[in-house]
Protein backbone atom coordinates (compact mmCIF):
# COMPACT_ATOMS: atom_id res chain seq x y z
CA UNK A 1 0.00 0.00 0.00
CA UNK A 2 0.89 3.86 -0.59
CA UNK A 3 2.88 5.42 2.36
CA UNK A 4 0.83 7.97 4.51
CA UNK A 5 2.43 11.80 3.86
CA UNK A 6 1.47 14.41 6.51
CA UNK A 7 3.10 17.76 5.21
CA UNK A 8 2.95 20.32 7.51
CA UNK A 9 4.37 24.30 5.85
CA UNK A 10 4.33 27.63 7.92
CA UNK A 11 6.24 30.48 8.99
CA UNK A 12 9.26 30.41 10.62
CA UNK A 13 8.76 29.50 14.15
CA UNK A 14 5.85 28.69 14.50
CA UNK A 15 6.17 25.49 16.10
CA UNK A 16 5.81 22.93 12.75
CA UNK A 17 8.80 20.72 14.37
CA UNK A 18 7.15 20.28 17.63
CA UNK A 19 3.66 19.77 16.26
CA UNK A 20 5.53 17.28 13.12
CA UNK A 21 7.25 15.29 16.13
CA UNK A 22 4.22 15.06 18.24
CA UNK A 23 2.68 13.73 15.30
CA UNK A 24 5.25 11.33 14.07
CA UNK A 25 5.70 9.62 17.53
CA UNK A 26 1.58 9.42 18.05
CA UNK A 27 1.41 7.88 14.48
CA UNK A 28 4.43 5.80 14.45
CA UNK A 29 5.54 7.87 11.56
CA UNK A 30 9.15 8.85 10.90
CA UNK A 31 9.28 12.79 10.88
CA UNK A 32 11.78 14.64 8.35
CA UNK A 33 13.43 18.29 9.63
CA UNK A 34 13.91 19.30 6.07
CA UNK A 35 14.90 23.05 7.63
CA UNK A 36 17.32 21.24 9.14
CA UNK A 37 18.65 19.71 5.29
CA UNK A 38 18.84 23.69 3.96
CA UNK A 39 20.81 24.96 7.21
CA UNK A 40 23.06 21.96 6.84
CA UNK A 41 24.04 22.82 3.48
CA UNK A 42 24.16 26.50 4.36
CA UNK A 43 27.04 25.71 6.81
CA UNK A 44 28.60 23.77 4.20
CA UNK A 45 28.56 26.72 2.23
CA UNK A 46 29.81 28.90 4.78
CA UNK A 47 32.30 26.67 6.11
CA UNK A 48 33.72 26.20 2.65
CA UNK A 49 33.25 30.24 1.52
CA UNK A 50 31.07 28.95 -1.81
CA UNK A 51 30.51 31.91 -3.67
CA UNK A 52 26.74 31.97 -4.19
CA UNK A 53 26.92 33.46 -7.25
CA UNK A 54 28.91 30.48 -8.95
CA UNK A 55 26.35 28.33 -10.45
CA UNK A 56 29.37 25.46 -10.70
CA UNK A 57 30.99 25.57 -7.38
CA UNK A 58 27.39 25.46 -6.09
CA UNK A 59 26.96 21.77 -8.07
CA UNK A 60 30.00 20.47 -7.01
CA UNK A 61 29.59 21.80 -3.04
CA UNK A 62 25.59 20.00 -3.23
CA UNK A 63 28.05 16.59 -4.47
CA UNK A 64 29.92 16.51 -1.74
CA UNK A 65 27.05 17.04 0.76
CA UNK A 66 25.40 13.74 2.72
CA UNK A 67 23.22 14.18 4.93
CA UNK A 68 21.59 11.94 7.48
CA UNK A 69 19.06 11.79 9.95
CA UNK A 70 19.51 9.86 12.82
CA UNK A 71 16.40 8.84 15.23
CA UNK A 72 16.97 8.18 19.13
CA UNK A 73 14.99 7.75 21.74
CA UNK A 74 15.00 11.61 22.82
CA UNK A 75 15.80 13.34 19.47
CA UNK A 76 16.87 13.61 16.05
CA UNK A 77 20.39 14.24 14.99
CA UNK A 78 21.16 15.51 11.43
CA UNK A 79 24.70 14.75 10.45
CA UNK A 80 26.53 16.88 7.84
CA UNK A 81 29.23 13.79 6.11
CA UNK A 82 29.61 11.99 9.42
CA UNK A 83 29.16 14.98 11.34
CA UNK A 84 26.47 15.55 14.04
CA UNK A 85 25.65 19.52 13.03
CA UNK A 86 22.32 19.48 15.16
CA UNK A 87 23.40 22.42 17.47
CA UNK A 88 25.30 24.40 15.05
CA UNK A 89 22.66 24.75 12.43
CA UNK A 90 20.60 26.36 15.20
CA UNK A 91 22.74 29.65 15.37
CA UNK A 92 22.74 32.62 14.58
CA UNK A 93 25.49 32.69 11.39
CA UNK A 94 23.20 29.67 10.00
CA UNK A 95 19.77 31.65 10.64
CA UNK A 96 21.21 34.62 8.78
CA UNK A 97 22.09 33.03 5.89
CA UNK A 98 19.49 30.07 5.43
CA UNK A 99 17.02 31.73 3.45
CA UNK A 100 19.87 33.25 1.28
CA UNK A 101 20.79 29.80 0.43
CA UNK A 102 17.40 27.93 0.08
CA UNK A 103 16.55 30.24 -2.42
CA UNK A 104 18.97 29.01 -5.25
CA UNK A 105 17.72 27.16 -7.92
CA UNK A 106 20.03 24.12 -7.44
CA UNK A 107 20.00 23.93 -3.91
CA UNK A 108 16.06 23.20 -4.18
CA UNK A 109 16.40 20.82 -6.69
CA UNK A 110 18.37 18.48 -4.71
CA UNK A 111 17.30 19.01 -1.11
CA UNK A 112 13.63 18.00 -3.10
CA UNK A 113 14.34 15.49 -4.70
CA UNK A 114 16.33 13.30 -1.48
CA UNK A 115 12.96 14.74 0.28
CA UNK A 116 10.92 12.54 -2.14
CA UNK A 117 12.76 9.61 -2.25
CA UNK A 118 12.70 9.64 1.78
CA UNK A 119 8.96 9.41 1.29
CA UNK A 120 9.56 6.61 -0.23
CA UNK A 121 10.77 4.97 3.17
CA UNK A 122 7.70 4.75 4.83
CA UNK A 123 5.02 6.72 6.13
CA UNK A 124 6.05 10.14 7.15
CA UNK A 125 5.75 13.98 8.72
CA UNK A 126 7.68 16.46 7.18
CA UNK A 127 7.61 20.33 7.87
CA UNK A 128 9.30 23.01 5.71
CA UNK A 129 7.67 25.47 3.10
CA UNK A 130 7.01 23.73 0.29
CA UNK A 131 5.93 20.50 1.48
CA UNK A 132 2.51 20.39 0.39
CA UNK A 133 3.30 22.90 -2.88
CA UNK A 134 6.51 21.39 -4.30
CA UNK A 135 7.90 18.12 -2.57
CA UNK A 136 4.56 16.30 -1.91
CA UNK A 137 1.74 17.95 -3.78
CA UNK A 138 -0.40 14.75 -2.99
CA UNK A 139 0.13 14.67 0.63
CA UNK A 140 -2.55 12.83 2.48
CA UNK A 141 -2.94 15.40 4.90
CA UNK A 142 -1.31 19.10 4.27
CA UNK A 143 -1.51 21.58 7.35
CA UNK A 144 -0.61 25.28 7.07
CA UNK A 145 0.72 27.32 10.11
CA UNK A 146 0.89 30.40 11.37
CA UNK A 147 1.27 32.55 14.88
CA UNK A 148 1.10 35.82 15.63
CA UNK A 149 5.29 37.48 15.43
CA UNK A 150 5.76 38.25 18.70
CA UNK A 151 4.81 34.95 20.47
CA UNK A 152 6.82 33.62 17.50
CA UNK A 153 10.00 35.31 18.43
CA UNK A 154 9.29 34.98 22.44
CA UNK A 155 9.03 31.22 21.87
CA UNK A 156 12.29 31.12 19.65
CA UNK A 157 13.96 33.15 21.98
CA UNK A 158 12.68 30.97 25.32
CA UNK A 159 14.21 27.40 23.53
CA UNK A 160 17.25 28.95 22.66
CA UNK A 161 18.05 30.63 25.90
CA UNK A 162 16.83 27.08 27.68
CA UNK A 163 19.99 25.63 25.13
CA UNK A 164 22.38 28.25 27.03
CA UNK A 165 22.64 30.52 23.48
CA UNK A 166 23.53 33.99 23.84
CA UNK A 167 20.64 35.68 22.23
CA UNK A 168 18.54 38.79 21.72
CA UNK A 169 14.93 38.86 21.35
CA UNK A 170 15.11 41.74 19.02
CA UNK A 171 17.90 40.36 16.84
CA UNK A 172 15.35 37.03 16.97
CA UNK A 173 12.50 38.95 15.86
CA UNK A 174 14.61 40.89 12.81
CA UNK A 175 15.85 37.47 12.10
CA UNK A 176 11.79 35.56 11.62
CA UNK A 177 10.74 38.76 9.93
CA UNK A 178 13.53 38.80 7.46
CA UNK A 179 13.46 34.95 6.26
CA UNK A 180 9.70 35.23 6.04
CA UNK A 181 9.67 38.08 3.69
CA UNK A 182 12.63 36.31 2.04
CA UNK A 183 10.44 32.53 2.06
CA UNK A 184 7.42 34.44 1.13
CA UNK A 185 8.93 36.87 -2.01
CA UNK A 186 11.86 33.94 -3.70
CA UNK A 187 10.91 33.29 -6.89
CA UNK A 188 11.53 29.21 -6.45
CA UNK A 189 8.88 27.69 -4.60
CA UNK A 190 8.10 30.52 -2.44
CA UNK A 191 5.84 29.79 1.16
CA UNK A 192 2.65 29.61 -0.14
CA UNK A 193 -0.47 28.17 1.47
CA UNK A 194 -1.45 25.23 -0.50
CA UNK A 195 -5.36 25.13 -1.04
CA UNK A 196 -5.81 21.91 -0.44
CA UNK A 197 -4.23 22.65 3.04
CA UNK A 198 -5.52 23.49 6.98
CA UNK A 199 -4.45 26.60 8.66
CA UNK A 200 -3.69 26.37 12.51
CA UNK A 201 -3.27 29.05 14.27
CA UNK A 202 -1.24 28.06 17.39
CA UNK A 203 -0.61 31.74 18.79
CA UNK A 204 -3.07 30.41 21.86
CA UNK A 205 -3.22 27.32 22.43
CA UNK A 206 -0.94 24.62 23.47
CA UNK A 207 0.55 21.77 22.04
CA UNK A 208 -1.93 18.76 23.30
CA UNK A 209 -4.71 21.21 21.52
CA UNK A 210 -2.57 21.34 18.42
CA UNK A 211 -2.31 17.78 18.64
CA UNK A 212 -5.63 17.06 18.80
CA UNK A 213 -6.64 19.51 16.16
CA UNK A 214 -4.15 17.82 13.54
CA UNK A 215 -5.46 13.69 14.70
CA UNK A 216 -8.81 14.82 13.76
CA UNK A 217 -8.01 14.71 9.85
CA UNK A 218 -5.78 11.65 10.64
CA UNK A 219 -8.15 8.76 9.35
CA UNK A 220 -7.84 5.52 10.89
O1 LIG B 1 12.24 25.26 9.23
P1 LIG B 1 13.42 26.18 9.50
O2 LIG B 1 13.01 27.50 10.08
O3 LIG B 1 14.50 25.51 10.26
O4 LIG B 1 14.00 26.47 8.04
C1 LIG B 1 15.09 27.34 7.86
C2 LIG B 1 15.00 28.00 6.49
O5 LIG B 1 15.16 27.01 5.46
C3 LIG B 1 13.69 28.69 6.16
O6 LIG B 1 13.66 30.04 6.65
C4 LIG B 1 13.67 28.65 4.64
O7 LIG B 1 14.44 29.70 4.11
C5 LIG B 1 14.39 27.34 4.33
N1 LIG B 1 13.48 26.24 4.02
C6 LIG B 1 12.99 26.15 2.74
N2 LIG B 1 12.20 25.10 2.40
C7 LIG B 1 11.89 24.14 3.27
C8 LIG B 1 12.36 24.22 4.60
C9 LIG B 1 13.15 25.30 4.96
O8 LIG B 1 13.25 27.00 1.92
N3 LIG B 1 11.13 23.10 2.89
Amino acid sequence: SKNIVVAIDGYSSCGKSTLAKALAKRLHFIYIDSGAMYRSVTLFFLRNKINLKDQESIKNALNDIHLDFQTTESQTLITLNGEDVSKEIRQMPVADMVSTVSAIKDVRIEMVRQQQRMGRTGNIVMDGRDIGTVVFPDADLKLFMTADPHIRAERRYNELISKGEKVNIDEIFENLAKRDHQDTTREESPLIQAEDAVVLDNSYIDEAQQLDFAMVYIKP
